[in-house]
This record gives structure tokens, sequence and C-alpha cells, in this order.
């Protein structure tokens, strides 16, 4: 089960027989980000922005380089309009804290798709709560997709903001965001987008696709856990509030009150996770040395091979398209009869590691009428053995449950 890039992963490399297909939940990493990490807290050890010493000054110029890698990354035209937070779930928490309570009012309208993850639906609940603005669903069609119906009566006068995901981690479906965003901006509105699924994966052009904020983490990149990204339009993050106060996030303070820094040190209270930079900036490089061309390839043939093996397979159902290129490496399925539970131990049991369970997607869930299912993610360092293997196991599910067949 040896494949060009797995001599990259340690932890591949150390469990050849393991088939990790929970890619989703997060990736592996790859040598050259722990060695970015290490690298940090042996030779650039200190608090970055604060100190004038060499080696306070070495860690700045680190932290601050992988400001300007992900600005290329993402295509952002400025490296201030990236703020560095803990992952996706903060970024897109700092914005409905910072930007949705100071912006949104009563009779105000959130739009939601129905397939976001609890981490793009939460805070907006929190805020429609604490506004009086309402949230108001998108609901897309089994397949992922969403009528122009749909789009134009969820998305209207009234709409303040849309909260939408790149890529469902459920469906793997690309959603249509440019589109979207274009009637959200005709309506007045701004766009949140949830890249968590979709950067890693695919080129992500912020200012082609004109999302006015972008969140996605650092360890589904292969990047270290605790290092995530939000993007925001300059003008937005400027005249947002604070998020967290207090240490290097101001420019004074007197007994009584702030003068809050620029951004985006307005949104980086305390100390930052510079060693999670460099490793994230080591993470970009190497998906940049692949490149997104041969990346997504891959994870498409990977993709292609489940879907066909498991559509062989009776009382097995794929959740969304059945064509995989709508899937971005993402499979989620359900066994009649078996919950997903047992289907992952299951596999478990075969050295094969999936992710099971509602996927922090309940309310997409209960929309599809599942309450829960297993989903295989694949990355391009898996290999069509491993799927086969995956495939294999599954076809012996029902069986190793006690059903006939
Ligand atoms: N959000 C991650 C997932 O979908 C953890 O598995």
């Amino acid at each position: 089960m040896e494949n060009d890039y797995r001599k990259d992963f340690p932890l591949l490399k150390a469990n050849k027989d393991l088939v990790y297909i929970d890619n989703a939940a997060t990736a592996q990493r790859p040598e050259c980000v722990i060695q970015a990490e290490k690298k940090f807290y042996e030779e650039e050890n200190a608090n970055p922005l604060r100190g004038f010493y060499p080696l306070s000054l070495a860690a700045t110029d680190r932290y601050q380089g992988a400001r300007e890698t992900v600005k290329d990354f993402i295509h952002a035209k400025t490296a201030d309009e990236i703020v560095f937070t803990r992952n996706t779930t903060e970024s897109l928490n700092l914005t409905a804290y910072s930007y949705g309570l100071s912006h949104l009012k009563e009779g105000d309208e959130i739009a939601v798709t129905i397939m976001e993850h609890h981490s793009n639906l939460l805070p907006w609940q929190i805020v429609a709560r604490q506004t009086g603005a309402s949230l108001r669903f998108l609901e897309c069609e089994p397949d992922g997709t969403f009528s122009p119906e749909v789009l134009k009566q969820g998305i209207n006068e009234h709409t303040k903001l849309l909260a939408v995901t790149h890529v469902s981690n459920v469906l793997g479906c690309v959603n249509p965001v440019k589109e979207m965003a274009s009637l959200a901006h005709q309506a007045g509105a701004v766009v949140v987008m949830d890249g968590a699924q979709s950067v890693p994966h695919m080129p992500v052009d912020v200012q082609d696709l004109d999302v006015d904020f972008l969140a996605f983490s650092g360890h589904k990149l292969m990047g270290p856990m605790g290092i995530g990204v939000l993007y925001g339009k300059k003008e937005l993050l400027q005249e947002m509030p604070p998020f967290l106060t207090g240490g290097e996030m101001i420019s004074s303070v007197s007994r009584e009150s702030a003068v809050f820094a620029q951004v985006p040190q307005k949104f980086e209270a305390g100390t930052v996770n510079a060693a999670g930079a460099a490793g994230l900036q080591a993470a970009i490089s190497y998906i940049q040395r692949l490149g997104f061309e041969t990346i997504m390839k891959k994870e498409q043939e990977l993709t292609a091979r489940a879907m066909e093996g498991l559509a062989k397979l009776p009382y097995v159902k794929v959740l969304g398209s059945p064509d995989p290129k709508n899937h971005t490496g993402i499979v989620a399925f359900v066994i009649e009869g078996v919950h997903p539970h047992d289907v992952s131990e299951v596999l478990a049991a075969d050295g094969i590691a999936v992710r099971a369970g509602h996927h922090c997607a309940q309310p997409l869930l209960e929309y599809l009428g599942v309450r829960n299912a297993t989903r295989a993610s694949f990355m391009f360092y898996n290999t069509p053995e491993e799927v086969d293997q995956f495939v294999e196991s599954t076809a012996s599910v029902r069986r190793r449950m006690g059903y006939g067949e």
C-alpha cells in the first residue's frame, strides 16, 4: 500500500497497514510540517510581535511570513486581511460575534444553507437570538444542488448575511459560491464562506469568489492542529469591534479605555501560535509543490473507485450526488439495518479509519431523512488498494452483523 506520497508522512510510514480515510476530519502531516514546527521551537522561539532582540524579530518574521504565504495561497489583496485563529470554528465565531452582533438587527435575515456544519450555524443562531434577526434556510436538492428559486427566495432584500460552506463535509458537493455571493451582494448582504473542506483540496481565490469572509483550518490541509485562518475584506475587518481583548491587540490603553491596534493584530489577542503558523506555511508549500492539478486528479480517481465499488453493494446508499465528480473526496453512506457506529467498528477491525455519526451537520441529515451516516474521505496519499480494502470491508458489514448477506 505504498505510493509516492506516503513516504512523506511519518505516521503513514510507521503504520503500513492503516487505511486512514478520515481525512475530512483531519489530514495526516508530512515530515516537512512537523520539522517546521520543531525548527521554530529549536531555532526561532521567542514571543513574536513584542521583542526587539534578534530572536523575537526572527519569530516575528516567521509569523508574518506565514501570513504572506496564506495571503498568496487564497489570493487575498493584502496580508493584513489574514487573521490567525485556532481553527475554522473560532474564525466563524469571531465573524459572528464581531461582525454579526454589530451589524444585524430585528427584521434582518441571515441566509444559511441547510448543509452547514454546526460551526457555521450555531454562531448565527446566537446572533439571531441576540439581535432579533431571523435565520432563513436554503434547502438543497438531495444531490446537494440549489434550485434557482430557492436561491432567489432565500437571498432577498432582507438578507444581510449569507453563511455558506464551499464544500459540504457530508455531501462533498462544491457550492456555486461565486453565483451565491453575487446574489447576496446585489441584496446588500455580506458572504461568510466556510472553506474547511475546500481550501485543502482545490484552488480558492477569495477575490474571484468575492466572498467577504473565509474561514478554514490548518489541520485539514496537513498543517498543525490549533492554527486556523479568517480572511476578511480589509474594509470590513477595520470597522469591526475586537472579538477577544488583551495583550498585543491594542495601540494604547488608559485606565478606562483602549485604542485598538490595526488589523489583523486587533483580532489576535494574546500570545499567538507562531509555531503553528510556521507549520501551516510548510503545509501550504507542500501543497504548492504537489500542485492542485495532481491533488484533484488523485482524489477524483480514488472517489470514483470508491463510489463504483459501493454502487455494487445492495443495502448501501451513498448520500448526495451519484456523480463522483461532485464529491471532493467525501463519500458518506448508510447501510440498511446497521448503525454507522457499528459500521465504523467493523471497518476499524479491518484497520480502516472512517468517521461515523451526524458529522456536526444534524439539520442536513434530518433534512435528508437519516440520523447518522458513515463517511470515508480521501486524500491524494490514499491508494487504490486502500479504496478496494474499504469497499471489501464495507461489503462484509451486514454479514458480520448477523444478516444473511
Ligand atoms: N469538521 C470535521 C469533520 O467534518 C471535524 O469531520
